[in-house]
């Protein structure tokens, strides 16, 4: 198992709970996939509190979600009493619980609350899970240039740390960072369209403090397509 169950407790606490649509998760959606038809069917890894919900269905397509905290999942289903099938409790690294193929998986800030193993195992999921073509978009994918990088403790390899006691990570379990070689490497089977290093210098306060992250696009390749020269 691969969840840390630390989001659980955070949720129960009542923190981390974001409900604003993510401004990277809307504009990566709308410049690489812009998924608008109602037969569209759309996956969030670890949706969370329920940030990005209101966005997609505001887009009209075909939500569905897999998250690891129970307790968030039943405030969802209350929130969202449609889409009580479409979002369950469950380790996306372990399975992904629904018999359809989706045109576009998206993730935000989910699968790097894992190890590299089950990264890799779930990225195998997604590829099952995603219709040629089809895209996945990552975005804020912890950097290694991140501080927090060298704080927690590590865990399973130098990518994955556990156990932050401060800062932003602080009581939410694994936490896994990324090199671009890194992230080409866990997305080999895909194509890489485009790659972003976000790298932000806070001045005001804490003069100083770098936020570090990936917003990325990998497409399933069609193994029809046909190159002509
Ligand atoms: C940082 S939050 C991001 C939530 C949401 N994507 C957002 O943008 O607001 C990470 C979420 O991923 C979930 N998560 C992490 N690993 C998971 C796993 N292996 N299976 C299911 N959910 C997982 C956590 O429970 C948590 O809700």
């Amino acid at each position: 198992m691969s969840f840390s169950k630390e989001w659980d407790e955070r949720y129960n606490a009542n923190t981390n709970l974001s409900i604003w649509p993510w401004s990277d998760v809307v504009s990566y959606v709308m410049r690489y996939a812009r998924p608008n038809t109602a037969d569209c069917r759309v996956l969030e890894l670890g949706c969370g509190a329920g940030a990005n919900i209101p966005f997609f269905q505001n887009l009209g397509v075909q939500y569905y979600s897999i998250e690891g905290s129970i307790s968030i999942v039943e405030r969802l289903w209350e929130r969202f009493p449609a889409l009580k099938d479409r979002i369950v409790a469950g380790d996306f690294t372990a399975d992904i619980p629904f018999p359809e193929q989706f045109d576009l998986i998206v993730d935000r800030s989910s699968l790097t609350h894992n190890t590299t193993s089950a990264i890799h195992g779930c990225l195998e999921l997604v590829y099952q899970k995603l219709k040629p073509n089809g895209k996945f978009i990552g975005i804020d994918w912890f950097s290694t240039l991140h501080p927090d990088s060298k704080n927690g403790v590590p865990d399973e390899d130098i990518y994955t740390r556990r156990d932050y006691t401060h800062g932003q990570f602080a009581h939410v379990g694994r936490v896994h960072f990324s090199d671009k070689a890194h992230l080409l490497e866990l997305f080999s089977k895909f194509e890489i369209t485009i790659m972003e290093h976000k790298i932000i210098q806070r001045e005001i306060p804490e003069a100083g403090l770098t936020l570090a992250v990936w917003n990325f696009v990998a497409v399933k390749p069609n193994p029809l397509r046909i190159n002509i020269k």
